[in-house]
C-alpha cells in the first residue's frame, strides 16, 4: 500500500511525475497548492480582483472556480451556450447546479454565474457557423469563445479571466506550434496575457496540474461535470498531440511537464520579440484588432451572410473594402491566446 507524501497515511491518489502519492485531504491541499504558486508566481490576480473564470461544465473548469471559491477569491463564473445540442444543454445544466450549490461561497465574494447564449446574443450557434463559414467549427468556436470571454468580462467590470487550460492542453497546444514553428503564437502562449486597451487579462491557473489530478480533483470533492468531449471535436488535431504526449509520458513520466514549464521558464523570453503587433478598434464591434475588422465580426459577417459595412452599420467604399479585406491575412483572433 502507497503511503501519502505528506501524512504517511494510506494513498489514493498517485502522482508519477512528482513521484508522490497523497491521501484525499494531502491531495485536495497539494492541487490548492499548485493553483497558489501558479497565481503567485506570475502576479495572476489579487484577493481584491474580480475574477471571470470561463465554466464549460467539463473538470477542469469547475475544478479552477472551486479551488479559486476555496481560497477566498471573488470567482464568478461565465457560461457560453455555443449550441451544440445536448451537449451544450448538458453542459448548462452541470453549470448551473455546481454554482446553485455553492450559493453561499459566491454570496461571501459577491461572485454569481453569468450566462451568455451565442446565438441569443449574436445570432448565430457554432454548429451553424462551422456549416457555414470558411473557419473550422473549432476555428470559428475558439474564435467566437475568445471574443465573449473578453467583452463579457470587460462590461461587467473584471479585472481578470480564468480558463481551466491544463498541463496538457497546454503541452499539446505548444507541441502543435512548435511543429508547425507558429513563433507569433508560441510567443503568446503564456499563463498571463497582460491587459492592454480593449482586452482584459488572462489567466492560466492550472497550466501546472495534469488532466489526471484535475480529473482526480473534481472526484474527491465530489463535482458532477460533463465527461464527454464535444461531440464536433472527433479527430481534432489537438487531440492527436495530447496522445503523443500521453505516449511520450507514459514511458518517461515528467515529459509533459518539462516541455511546457521548460519553455515557460527558459525559451518563452527568447520569443516575446514576436508579440508587438498594434491594435486598433474593429470598425463593427469596437473589439481591438490588427486589422479593421476583428476575426469574429469577419466570421459573423460571414455566417449571417451580412457586409462587413451592414455590421458596422455605415456606408463604405464597398468595392475597395473587399478588397482590402480578402487581402488581409493576419488572423487577429489569436491575439486571444494559443491556436487551439
Ligand atoms: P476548450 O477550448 O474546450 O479546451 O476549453 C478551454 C477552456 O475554455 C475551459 O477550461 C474553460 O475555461 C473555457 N471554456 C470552454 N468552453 C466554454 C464554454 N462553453 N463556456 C465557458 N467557458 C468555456
Ligand atoms: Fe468548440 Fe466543440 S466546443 S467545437
Ligand atoms: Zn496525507
Amino acid at each position: 500500500m502507497m503511503k501519502c507524501r505528506r501524512c504517511r497515511g494510506p494513498a489514493v491518489v498517485e502522482v508519477r511525475r512528482h513521484n508522490a502519492a497523497f491521501c484525499r485531504d494531502c491531495f485536495l491541499h497539494h492541487v490548492r497548492e499548485q493553483v497558489r504558486r501558479a497565481i503567485r508566481a506570475h502576479d495572476m490576480f489579487g484577493p481584491d480582483d474580480r475574477v471571470l473564470v470561463a465554466v464549460s461544465g467539463g473538470k477542469d473548469s469547475l475544478a479552477l472556480w472551486d479551488v479559486l471559491l476555496e481560497l477566498g477569491y471573488r470567482a464568478s463564473g461565465l457560461y457560453l451556450g455555443l449550441g451544440i445540442g445536448d451537449y451544450s444543454s448538458r453542459s448548462a445544466e452541470v453549470v448551473r447546479r455546481f454554482a446553485r450549490e455553492r450559493r453561499g461561497a459566491l454570496e461571501a465574494v459577491g461572485g454569481e454565474l453569468v450566462e451568455i447564449d451565442l446565438a441569443q446574443a449574436y445570432g448565430f450557434d457554432i454548429p451553424t457557423a462551422g456549416r457555414k463559414g470558411s473557419r473550422s467549427t473549432c476555428a470559428v468556436c475558439g474564435l467566437s469563445k475568445r471574443y465573449v470571454f473578453n467583452r463579457a468580462a470587460l462590461e461587467r467590470g473584471y479585472d481578470v479571466v480564468a480558463t481551466g487550460h491544463n498541463l496538457d492542453d497546454e503541452a499539446a497546444t505548444l507541441l502543435g506550434n512548435t511543429l508547425r514553428w507558429q513563433t507569433d503564437y508560441i510567443a503568446r502562449q503564456a499563463p498571463v496575457l497582460p491587459a492592454r486597451p480593449g482586452m482584459v487579462r488572462k489567466v492560466k491557473p492550472l497550466y501546472r496540474l495534469s488532466e489526471l489530478e484535475t480529473a482526480a480533483y473534481s472526484f474527491l470533492r465530489g463535482i458532477d461535470y460533463v465527461v464527454e468531449e464535444c461531440p464536433l471535436v472527433a479527430g481534432n488535431t489537438q487531440l492527436r498531440y495530447k496522445e503523443a504526449m500521453n505516449r511520450l509520458e507514459v514511458t518517461s513520466p515528467g515529459t509533459k511537464a518539462q516541455f511546457l514549464l521548460g519553455y515557460l521558464d527558459r525559451a518563452a523570453p527568447l520569443f516575446r520579440a514576436e508579440d508587438a503587433a498594434a491594435l486598433t478598434p474593429c470598425r463593427a464591434c469596437g473589439q481591438p484588432t490588427t486589422g479593421r475588422f476583428c476575426a469574429f465580426c469577419r466570421a459573423r459577417a460571414q455566417v449571417l451572410g451580412l457586409r462587413l459595412e451592414d455590421l458596422a452599420g455605415r456606408e463604405e467604399d464597398g468595392e475597395r473594402q473587399v478588397a482590402r479585406e480578402l487581402s488581409e491575412e493576419v488572423l487577429p483572433a489569436e491575439l486571444y491566446g494559443g491556436a487551439s
